[in-house]
């Protein structure tokens, strides 16, 4: 995905100055990981926001000039140890300072790994920079994704999604369909089909998911994530989010993306063209695969993940979602059908209800029901301005807040 020109052409580039925004979650370390095996690229900036113990460990081994925490006593307590120990990196605080380093002259890459709404400024700062910007913060594009789509087309940046399913699409659509705003369907593309693996309670019944627990939820079979993107793999809230994602990537409508459950997370996604042909891109389910694709693009280079031995693989199994015991994911289709401000209602809501669930304070099964309750109480419009999404996404989140704390 690229703006206005086509960037398979440029040269590749062989030095790279890296922003990781979200430098202490699991994208982040599995960014540092890839960074590691490859001496071409230096760490300009790191962030988080109060993780100090992780925050210290990058600093003393990655040396980056800077280093963020967005809150204020954590970037105090690592400015102390970090003097005491003769680093020279220097610690900002605050959410100023993410837009500082995001958006810095200096930097070439930045790796959008913020979880939640928190992470839009900061890359959307990274896009109007005209920076590469390597997309695995799908709220940001979920909330204000017109927004997000439009100040990348009047940029020169180059957006590459990290989730493992858009990743596999970019890398099976034709080049010339990668670009922003381009019809696939003259490129002979007939649907996109995003695989998920049905995390952890695929097999369960809707009895059984009234009593989950957030350890369970956050326990999926296949890959390892965050707690956020975890609960909502769970309740395949997540599958819902990536088809939004998708439509403002690649260009389409949501009647022309299909969901399969794949439980082994081998085929991380298809595209189905014209002539009846399908290319898939499997891989093991590892997001350094996804993440060395993006950093290195449009070179390959080792990610350190294992290879595949499709031979002592078990088989490969494809089904069709069951939208009665996943709610999540149908509210999330029809927030990509209605479009305007419902995706921005349907995120906000999400993840007010997610963090409620994960502090105990609603059931595994309430999730749904208190998005369906937001979505009912407010009215979807054109999302054609930030201050338009700004109050749809407080409103929402408003809403949710006093619907689980009555629950
Ligand atoms: N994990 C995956 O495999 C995966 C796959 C595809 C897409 N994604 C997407 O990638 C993003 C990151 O996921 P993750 O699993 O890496 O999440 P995570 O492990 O929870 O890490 C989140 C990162 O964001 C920082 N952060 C949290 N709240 C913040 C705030 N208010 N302001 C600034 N920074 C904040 C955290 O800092 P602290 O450590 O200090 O809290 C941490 O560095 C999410 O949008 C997720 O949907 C993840």
């Amino acid at each position: 995905m690229t703006s206005s020109q086509d960037n398979q052409s440029l040269p590749a580039r062989t030095s790279a100055s890296i922003t990781i925004l979200g430098s202490t979650g699991s994208i982040g370390k599995s960014t540092l990981e890839v960074i590691a095996l490859h001496s071409r690229y230096r760490v300009f900036a790191l962030t988080a926001n109060n993780n100090v113990a992780e925050m210290l460990q990058q600093c003393m081994r990655f040396q980056p000039v800077f280093a963020v925490m967005v809150d204020a006593d954590a970037a105090n307590q690592l400015e102390q140890v970090l003097l005491g120990q003769g680093s020279t990196t220097r610690v900002l605080a605050g959410e100023e300072a993410l837009l500082a380093v995001a958006r810095h002259p200096s930097v070439d890459t930045v790796m959008a790994a913020i979880v939640g709404a928190a992470g839009l400024p900061p890359t959307l700062a990274a896009v109007e920079a005209s920076k590469k910007v390597l997309l695995a913060n799908k709220e940001a594009l979920i909330m204000a994704g017109e927004l997000f789509m439009q100040t990348l087309a009047a940029s020169d940046a180059i957006l590459l999604p990290i989730d493992s399913e858009h990743n596999a699409v970019f890398q099976c659509l034709p080049p010339e369909s990668r670009l922003a705003g381009s019809d696939i369907r003259r490129q002979g593309v007939r649907r996109i089909v995003l695989t998920a693996s049905g995390g952890p309670f695929r097999e369960t019944s809707l009895d059984e998911l009234a009593q989950v627990t957030p350890a369970q939820a956050c326990r999926h079979p296949n890959w390892s994530m965050g707690r956020k993107i975890s609960v909502d793999s769970a309740t395949m809230m997540n599958k819902g989010l990536e088809v939004i994602e998708a439509c403002f990537l690649f260009g389409v409508g949501p009647q022309q993306i299909d969901v399969l459950i794949h439980p082994q997370s081998i085929v991380h996604s298809m595209v189905e063209y014209l002539d009846g042909s399908v290319i898939a891109q499997l891989g093991s389910p590892d997001m350094r695969i996804p993440i060395s694709y993006s950093l290195a693009w449009p070179e390959r280079i080792n990610s350190g993940a294992s290879f595949l031995d499709l031979a002592k693989q078990p088989d490969l199994q494809f089904f069709a979602p069951d939208l009665t015991r996943f709610p999540c994911l149908r509210l999330g289709l029809e927030a990509a059908e209605q479009g305007g401000t419902a995706p921005t209602i349907l995120n906000a809501a999400n993840e007010i209800a997610v963090e409620s669930f994960l502090r105990g304070g609603i059931g595994f099964t309430d999730i749904p029901v208190i998005i369906a309750r937001v979505q009912a109480q407010m009215t979807c419009r054109k999302a054609d301005s930030i201050d338009i999404i700004r109050q749809a996404d407080e409103q929402a989140r408003a809403i949710a807040r006093e619907l689980t704390a009555r629950n």
